[in-house]
């Protein structure tokens, strides 16, 4: 169940201020590495922190976000949907209409660029839905960088036309069968394969997870969804939005909405995917369902079982199946700030089939839970409610899968 949040209390909270050096939000975050990939994380701060600071490197990103990817992508009024939530207005934020298809780009053209200052010439990503490694082979391709997407068997399966695509940019994927085979096994080897290639390799993480200084960049660089947002929505409506709402796999698409709200008045909600149903032990519900615990190099909530082993998530949506979170969100649910809910398989689906009819956009699965949980909860809006709702990514990619699901063929 949702619980009112009270955003006045945060009206005059730091918010700029974390994570703190030691890349810590809260207990949350840090830096729980081997030995061998410190200097590499100590390295990328450092030239993070320089380049934050460089007009050269802004103005680059603002060049390539504006005429590579797309931005600002609209704020839509999605009329026909508003109608079946009580009167609220809900607009969606249209970051699938982005170069390659979804949010992951804004983060690839941040990274990548970094790794050019930096001089490396070899690119690693973890991909789970195939939209973070179809961004990085799209931007090595522009700069013409050695791509190597790291990606589970399953989702190899159940995301085909990213993994062609991929192909066709130049990456190698390299296939990763151990664990369940998907994100979480993925990102193991792509950290792997950093620390044996340091010299000439930077990695590419695609969501608000891993060592500091991860979590921290990919929030800043997705950003961008937010600040844009704001300034549209104070154009169209004159007010800012009562709801946010937006998906949550590891939180990129999530935080890169919400983080310029976080001192506002504004309700804002995660939706983690609840796959065949929180009880049912198949999910990915980690930040509700999970424990803090340690992985990918962060403390953060995750999946596992009572000896502390990870234990297996699930999704119908592969960009959702990750057992855990970035800990800014376990930070964020522990302060108070955001309210974090689900949405099951077959909610998400039905969400998918009525915006695909109602408004002509064929969302991807993810986003498709965050309007699950609208269409669910309609009660509590009325004709005061304004909402904005992440539509992070198109359907494309799914079409094969969903199909299976509705028993069609294509
Ligand atoms: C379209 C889309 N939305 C959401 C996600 C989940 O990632 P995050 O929570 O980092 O936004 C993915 C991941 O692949 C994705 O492809």
């Amino acid at each position: 169940m949702l619980k009112r949040v009270d955003s006045q209390k945060f009206k005059e909270f730091n918010f700029q201020d974390f994570p703190d050096k030691n890349g810590r939000f809260g207990k949350f975050g840090g830096r729980f590495v081997a030995e061998t990939l410190m200097p590499l994380l100590l390295d990328v701060e450092k030239e993070y922190e320089k380049a934050k600071k460089s007009a050269k490197f802004l103005n680059e990103i603002d060049y390539y976000f504006k005429n590579y990817v797309g931005r600002p992508s609209p704020l839509y009024f999605a009329e026909r949907l508003s109608k079946k939530l009580n009167g609220a207005k809900i607009y969606f934020k249209r970051d699938e209409l982005n170069h390659t298809g979804a949010h992951k780009i804004n983060n690839c053209i941040g990274q990548v660029l970094l790794a050019k200052r930096m001089g490396k010439k070899r690119i690693v990503a973890e991909t789970g839905a195939g939209q973070h490694g179809v961004a990085t082979a799209t931007v090595c391709a522009l700069f013409n960088l050695k791509c190597i997407v790291y990606m589970g068997e399953t989702d190899i399966k159940r995301q085909a036309p990213n993994v062609f695509k991929m192909k066709l940019l130049g990456a190698d994927i390299i296939s990763v069968k151990s664990g369940t085979a998907t994100l979480k096994d993925a990102m193991n080897e792509a950290l792997r394969d950093w620390v044996s290639n340091v010299n000439d390799t930077f990695y590419v993480i695609g969501t608000v997870a891993g060592p500091h200084p991860y979590p921290m960049m990919v929030r800043d660089f997705q950003s961008i969804i937010g600040k844009e947002a704001k300034q549209q929505i104070l154009q169209l409506e004159k007010r800012l939005p009562n709801y946010l709402v937006a998906c949550i796999g590891g939180g990129s698409n999530a935080l890169g909405l919400f983080y310029p709200f976080l001192n506002d008045d504004v309700e804002i909600i995660g939706v983690e995917a609840g796959g065949k149903g929180v009880k049912s032990g198949k999910h990915a519900a980690s930040i509700s369902k999970g424990k803090p615990g340690f992985l990918h190099g962060n403390h953060t909530f995750l999946l596992q079982n009572k000896d502390g082993q990870i234990e297996d998530a699930h999704s119908i949506s592969a960009g959702l199946d990750y057992p855990g979170i970035g800990p800014e969100h376990a930070w964020l649910k522990e302060i108070g700030r955001i309210s974090y809910v689900n949405a099951t398989d077959k909610e998400a689906l039905e969400a998918f089939k009525l915006c695909t009819k109602l408004e002509g956009i064929i969302p991807a699965l993810e986003p498709a839970h965050a309007l699950s949980f609208l269409l669910k909860n309609k009660r509590k809006f009325s004709k005061k409610s304004l909402i904005i709702m992440n539509m992070c990514g198109r359907g494309d990619k799914d079409i094969y899968s969903i199909a299976e699901h509705l028993g069609m063929k294509i």
